[in-house]
């Protein structure tokens, strides 16, 4: 009876009973039951003696270490080669992550199509839909995705040994969730057969200089599904946003070892496929409202300014415990915007209830963004419009918690983004020191 392993679906930890608690990362109920192959798999890592007479290596000057230039393959979706770091790297391993029905299928798919086209051989193994599925989401994206050989397949066996025979320079595994290995235990999905499945075809991209693309979910809460594993394994994790009801996606990487991890790809889901969206600025302020409690704001994706449309809304509360409702922003700095507001601007939203977003489901994450989300949940409560000449109110600036403005990265990249579009940003600045001057500041333009 071969011994069995217990494996945190969360971080990988591995322990050889079961735990209510992971040791590892500390969540709880995780911890889930997993028999290690014989051959490789989970059982090899308990530490054992050193081999005696076992030779030292050598090791060398890093001056010395030749280092190769990278030569990249452009999948030819602009976005998500600068996302990568400029292309696809022959040999790696690239981790797709999103939500179901975000677009992971539909971006992999015309990003082979373009590849095809150039005269690069792909392979598209699909786990999830049959051939003819994978037929018509390609009729959608048009000629070049027809041209991409697809491999309905879950067997890992199978889909080594196709890649092996096929040798394409790009093969995309949608998804890794879907795939089974034949000699471990375990329902495909599960973290053992998550690892196994990503350690073989990690070999075989290294091998045979295939560059792969795993397409994996993403839980509720958005880590990678239980394969957190995984993000160690692979040389580059890209993540897919946005709401599905929504047109806009951002594509982001968590990690790239080809690249820099802050990068920002924006697209927008069109009836044929994804399409690339080259100046987002102008796509958000033309389509700002201009209304009250509507504000733009001058963010940093990544290592591009990019204007936002921040948008509040503030309406009486028929609730005991009035809502508070952040879409876009961090919930927390909400919390903290309306608190300062409350005691330094004389602004109470006690009973009402409110509501901040920004427009077209993009998510900024950045304190930057306080004294747009601020003046926006001002212009709301007093039913004022902002800016001047029908032009919008531009802002950027973290909130301090006395009431104070602080300055933030890159303030002259994003005021040249605003002045682009003829706005002159409101921002932290010796004159403008506070909330409440920037307040009477915005009032009064
Ligand atoms: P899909 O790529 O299948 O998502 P995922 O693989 O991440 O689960 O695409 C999901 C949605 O996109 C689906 O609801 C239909 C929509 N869609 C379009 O709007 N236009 C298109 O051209 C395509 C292919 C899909
Ligand atoms: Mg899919």
């Amino acid at each position: 009876m071969p011994r069995t392993i217990h494996l945190c679906t969360e971080c990988g930890h591995e322990s050889a009973g079961w735990l209510g608690r992971c040791p590892g990362c500390g969540e709880w109920n995780t911890l889930v039951e997993e028999r290690p192959s014989s051959s490789n798999g989970a059982g090899r890592s308990a530490p054992s003696a050193r081999r005696n007479g076992a030779p030292a290596g050598r090791p060398r000057p890093l001056k010395e270490v030749q280092a190769p230039a990278i030569e990249r393959l452009r999948t030819g979706v602009a976005e998500l080669d600068r996302v990568l770091g400029g292309g696809i790297v022959p040999g790696s391993l690239v981790l797709l992550g999103g939500s179901p029905g975000i677009g992971k299928s539909t971006i992999t798919g015309g990003a082979l199509g373009r590849l095809a086209a150039g005269g690069h051989p792909v392979l598209y193994v699909s786990g999830e839909e049959s051939a003819v599925q994978v037929r018509f989401r390609a009729e959608r994206l048009g000629r070049d995705a027809l041209l991409v050989p697809v491999l309905a397949e879950t067997d890992l066996d199978v889909v080594e040994a196709t890649i092996e025979a096929e040798r394409p320079a790009v093969c995309v595994i949608d998804s890794v969730q879907t795939l089974h290995a034949g000699g471990l235990s375990g329902a495909a999905g599960s973290v053992g057969q998550v690892r196994e499945v990503a350690g073989r075809l990690a070999r075989v991209a290294k091998e045979r200089g295939v560059a792969i693309v795993l397409v994996g979910h993403v839980t509720k809460d958005g880590s990678l599904a239980g394969p957190r594993v995984l993000e160690h394994l692979v040389d580059c994790v890209l993540q897919f946003e946005g709401e599905p009801e929504r047109t806009y996606r951002t594509l982001r990487a968590l990690k790239n070892r080809f690249g820099s991890t802050n990068e920002v790809g924006v697209f927008e889901m069109r009836e044929d496929g994804l399409v690339e969206v080259a100046d987002p600025s102008a796509r958000f302020v033309d389509e700002a409202s201009r209304a009250p409690g509507s504000v733009v704001l001058c963010a940093m994706e990544g290592s591009r300014p990019v204007l936002v449309e921040v948008q509040a809304l503030v309406a009486e509360s028929p609730l005991e415990a009035p809502r508070r409702l952040a879409n876009g922003v961090d919930r927390n700095r909400l919390a903290l915007v309306l608190a300062v507001l409350a005691r330094h601007a004389g602004l109470s939203f006690g009973a009402s209830d409110v509501f901040a977003s920004v427009a077209g489901g993009v998510r900024v994450d950045e304190p930057g963004a306080d004294l747009a989300v601020a003046l926006a949940l001002a212009s709301a409560v007093r039913g004022v419009r902002l800016g001047e000449e029908g032009r919008p109110l531009a802002a950027f600036g973290e909130v301090g918690l006395t009431g104070e403005l602080r300055q933030v990265a890159h303030p002259d990249r994003r005021a040249a983004e605003a002045a682009r579009f003829g706005l002159s940003p409101l921002a932290p600045c010796g004159e403008v020191a506070t909330l409440a001057k920037a307040l009477e500041l915005a009032c009064s333009r």
